[in-house]
Parts: structure tokens; sequence; C-alpha cells
């Protein structure tokens, strides 16, 4: 699957035909909302788990480096917070822009702070995608993270702004806060020994 999905996009759901649309951003969505929403609700997702698995060519690295962004893994009894914003359909312009690098939209079922759930649209970066970077330990993810910039801006600060996130959300997610740890240690002048 190429790495450039937006004319993919555009073709899995005909989004005018639809009464409502929500999407769940569970990694940049969350911390850089730059696109209008009609509404804005905390929310959860069902059996799906952040991971720094996917590269980036165009936001946190350029393509002879690419940096490492989140997409999200299939995991049984996990749930996944994140932050769901229903929008026009005129957004999805800009949106699949943004997540062009590798990202299909899916359609999900997403659980509401107040209780309701919405089936809406969640960008994952498959497997199958020519960006695709997969696991590494959470210190290779983080020197990886350490040494790459792009665009738009350190690959670093994608971490420590999600990170930022889920704590004032009072959220704990081990995988990226230990990346988050590792981070802070390589910045250190003073090098840890762990
Ligand atoms: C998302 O935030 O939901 C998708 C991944 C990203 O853009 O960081």
């Amino acid at each position: 699957m190429v790495h450039d999905t937006q004319s993919l996009n555009k073709k899995r759901q005909d989004l005018s035909r639809w009464d409502e649309i929500w999407i769940f951003g569970y990694g940049s969505l969350i911390y850089k909302v730059d696109f209008p929403y009609l509404k804005k609700s905390p929310a959860f997702i069902d059996n799906w788990q952040r991971r720094f698995w996917q590269g980036s060519h165009d936001h946190r690295g350029t393509p002879d480096n690419p940096g490492r962004v989140l997409t999200l893994v299939e995991e049984e009894n996990t749930c996944c917070y994140g932050m769901a914003y229903q929008v026009t359909v005129e957004e999805f312009e800009h949106l699949d822009h943004r997540e062009k690098n590798g990202y299909l939209r899916f359609e999900i079922d997403m659980h509401l702070a107040n209780g309701e759930t919405k089936l809406g649209l969640v960008y994952i970066a498959p497997q199958e995608n020519e960006a695709y970077l997969g696991p590494a330990s959470e210190k290779e993810i983080a020197a990886h993270i350490f040494k790459s910039r792009g665009p738009s801006g350190e690959n670093r600060d994608y971490v420590f702004k999600l990170a930022a996130a889920l704590r004032a959300a009072n959220e704990i997610d081990e995988h990226v806060f230990q990346i988050e740890k590792h981070l802070i240690e390589l910045a250190s002048p003073f090098k840890y020994h762990s």
C-alpha cells in the first residue's frame, strides 16, 4: 500500500451521506487541533493500543530520515483513551492531507464521556503501508525519536505534548510514558544509567 493515502481515503466512505461525522484522535489529533469542530468529547475505543510503529516522512521526519509516530494495533480486552470531534465533511480535505502518510480511515465505535456511543472514523496506519516501521523496544524507539525532526518540528515534541495531554486527563499509557522517560534521559546533560 502506497504511503500517500489521500485518494484511497476519499473512496473508503461516502461521508456526504452521514448524518453526523465523528473522528477519534489518539495521537497528535489530541493535542494539535488545527481544524474546526462542532463538538468535542473525551472518548475511548475498545481493543486498540497506541504504538510508535509508524514512520513519519512529512511531519516529524523527512523522506530520508523518517521519524516515528503513532498508529494503533489491535489488542483484546484493552481500551485506548482519546478525543472525539464532531466535524463537517469539508474538514476531510485537510484531515486526509494531514494524515496522508500511510493512514487509512476506519469506522469505529467510540464511547463518549457522557455515555453515548458514536460510530465514527479513526486514522490507522496498517502494517501493509510503505511507511510502516513496526515494533522496537521503547528504548530503541526513543533513540530514533530523539534524533528525528521534520516540517512539524522535533519528533520528541510529539511524545512530550501527547504525554502532557494524557497526564492532564489522568490517563496512563505505559508505552508513551516509557518512551518519554527515555527521551528525558537522552536529553539530560548528566547521563542516567538504567
Ligand atoms: C491521531 O492522532 O489520531 C492519528 C495519528 C496522528 O496524527 O498522530
